[in-house]
């Protein structure tokens, strides 16, 4: 069976202003889960905004779900999931309710649909006591959950996330890991969590906006790991 690739990178450079952030950068996923690794710096954040269409590359281009990032981009965010590295760059609205029944609201569900059903998804993470909770009141691990249910509760046909473990407790991490590895859909994950990359199929380590290797995760995983024990104050 041939599998369709869910993201092409076709020689993609980034740069926000002079700092080179992604360099000739050509990719093709198809797998169904792809870890992203690398050191602080080294670009995996800004290949998940080129995914998503939220930044452009300056040269080369981007394709996601069959879909230009550039001439469909205005598409792309009712069928891509965006799970922001920082839950505060996430979040428009004042209450935990209101945030993740936009999205429902934004696919056509009444005011009283969306919130019974971010009612139903919060229940589900034993947070049924949540919906009237000001998000600004939450610690920032709880901010990160409301932001990953939103996410996953619109059902994308593709979802990114960026570092969504940073912040999460063991027990919810837990959770959240066994519920993404029984998703149907692809997923694209910036992640330093290598329990849970052990997982996945491909793994992607980034240096400097390149590829420094890329392979399936007991191969790259390892490499990664000897780089930084041989060279603990300076990745290659
Ligand atoms: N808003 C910005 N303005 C200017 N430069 C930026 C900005 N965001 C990132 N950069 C630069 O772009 C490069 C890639 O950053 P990026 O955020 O993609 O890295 P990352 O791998 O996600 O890092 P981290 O592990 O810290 O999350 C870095 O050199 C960084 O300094
Ligand atoms: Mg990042």
């Amino acid at each position: 069976m041939t599998v369709s690739p869910h993201v092409i990178l076709d020689q993609v450079s980034f740069a926000y202003g002079e700092r080179v952030a992604i360099s000739d950068l050509s990719l093709t996923l198809k797998e169904r889960r792809v870890g992203l690794i690398g050191s602080n710096g080294s670009g995996k954040s800004s290949l998940l905004r080129l995914i998503h269409g939220l930044a452009q590359p300056t040269k080369g281009s981007v394709t996601t779900l069959g879909l230009s990032t550039k001439a469909d981009r205005k598409k792309i965010p009712s069928r891509v999931g965006f799970l922001f590295q920082d839950p505060d760059r996430q979040i428009i609205f004042p209450t935990v309710g209101e945030e993740i029944a936009f999205g429902f609201e934004e696919q056509g569900r009444t005011r009283r649909e969306a919130r019974n059903e971010a009612l139903s998804w919060l229940t589900r993470y034993g947070r049924s006591d949540w919906p009237e909770r000001g998000v600004q009141e939450l610690s920032e691990g709880q901010r990160q959950l409301v932001c990953l249910i939103s996410v996953i509760a619109l059902d994308p046909g593709l979802i990114l996330l960026d570092e969504p473990f940073a912040s999460l407790d063991l027990r919810t991490r837990l959770a959240f890991a066994d519920q993404l590895e029984a998703l149907p859909q692809p997923l694209v994950m910036a992640s330093h969590d290598f329990d849970f990359l052990t997982r996945f199929e491909r793994i992607i380590w980034l240096e400097h906006g390149r590829i420094q290797a890329d392979g399936p995760p007991e191969t790259v995983l390892s490499a990664y790991e000897a780089a930084a024990r041989a060279q603990p104050e300076v990745m290659p």
